[in-house]
């Protein structure tokens, strides 16, 4: 076969394997049990869940029910005592350190419920700092900053210290940051958790907009039912496992590309 011929074959290969009908996130008999013996604590207990591209999904629960860990292992920042998670078809527990450095700088933004800033540098320094690693340069950093904190409403502040920011500026700074290196996955760990409700409204709906606008697919874990319900699909997290938890009231609003590739398996 000519390399051109080598090369079509191969394309068509990976269309074939990866195409847009394939899950972003793939989680297979998920499990994650910490410490042992009389102490263990079996926290999620095999946990099936398939994330098409553009799906917006809450996973909801009471504090200590394992959201965190499930978005731990699905950004691949904790390992599964036995289990899966695919992104885009690749097995994340095959990668090497090097390679999920690599995934989690490139693939997924992360919003935390603190907003894990460095207060003593200014809003657009904190959002360009995941393009420095990525060492693009210092000037083209802060510009394309600037640009996305134009997109959050933060324009005015970009020269502003991280620690002069209010709780919910500081929130859409940290969501800025998560941004900026394009990722198609946003994990979001409780990210209105530390905000009044009118600030809560309006980071949640910055969010709402920007899952559009940047077509991501968005995996938020809450105990706020009332901005969970506005998800395209709510699942709960019980005993270590994920259940429904009822069709949302905002589905067709929030509705993803694929309606029929996003029921939960198993
Ligand atoms: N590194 C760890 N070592 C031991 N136990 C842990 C660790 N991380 C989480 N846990 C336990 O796992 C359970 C679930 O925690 P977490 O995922 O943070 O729940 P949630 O985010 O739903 O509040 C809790 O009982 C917590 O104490
Ligand atoms: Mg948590």
């Amino acid at each position: 076969m000519s390399e051109i011929a080598e090369a079509v074959a191969e394309e068509s290969r990976q269309l074939a394997q990866g195409g847009e009908n394939e899950p972003l996130v793939r989680i297979d008999e998920l499990t994650k049990v910490f410490g042992t013996g009389s102490s263990q604590r079996v926290v999620l207990a095999g946990v099936n869940l398939d994330v098409p591209r553009g799906d917006w999904v809450a996973v909801v629960g009471p504090s200590g029910a394992g959201k965190s860990t499930l978005l731990q292992l699905v950004a691949a920042l904790d390992t599964p005592s036995s289990g899966r998670v695919y992104f885009a078809s690749r097995a994340l527990h095959s990668l090497s350190e090097e390679q999920r450095a690599e995934f989690r700088r490139r693939s997924i933004g992360f919003v935390w419920q603190r907003h894990h800033l460095l207060a003593d540098f200014t809003a657009a320094e904190n959002v360009a700092a995941p393009l420095l690693l990525d060492g693009i340069s210092h000037r083209e950093a802060l510009r394309q900053a600037g640009e996305l904190l134009e997109q959050v409403g933060l324009g005015a502040r970009a020269g502003q210290r991280a620690s002069e920011l209010s709780g919910g500026e500081r929130q859409r700074v940290a969501i800025a940051r998560a941004l900026v290196n394009r990722p198609e996955l946003l994990l979001a760990d409780e990210p209105t958790g530390e905000l009044d409700e009118q600030n809560a409204e309006a980071v949640f709906r910055l969010m709402e907009q920007l899952h559009h606008s940047r077509r991501l697919t968005t995996i938020l874990a809450t105990h706020n039912l009332a901005l969970a319900r506005r998800s395209r699909r709510v699942l709960a997290l019980e005993h270590g496992f994920l259940v429904p938890a009822g069709e949302a009231a905002g589905a067709s609003r929030m509705a993803g590309p694929s309606e029929a590739g996003g029921k939960e398996r198993g």
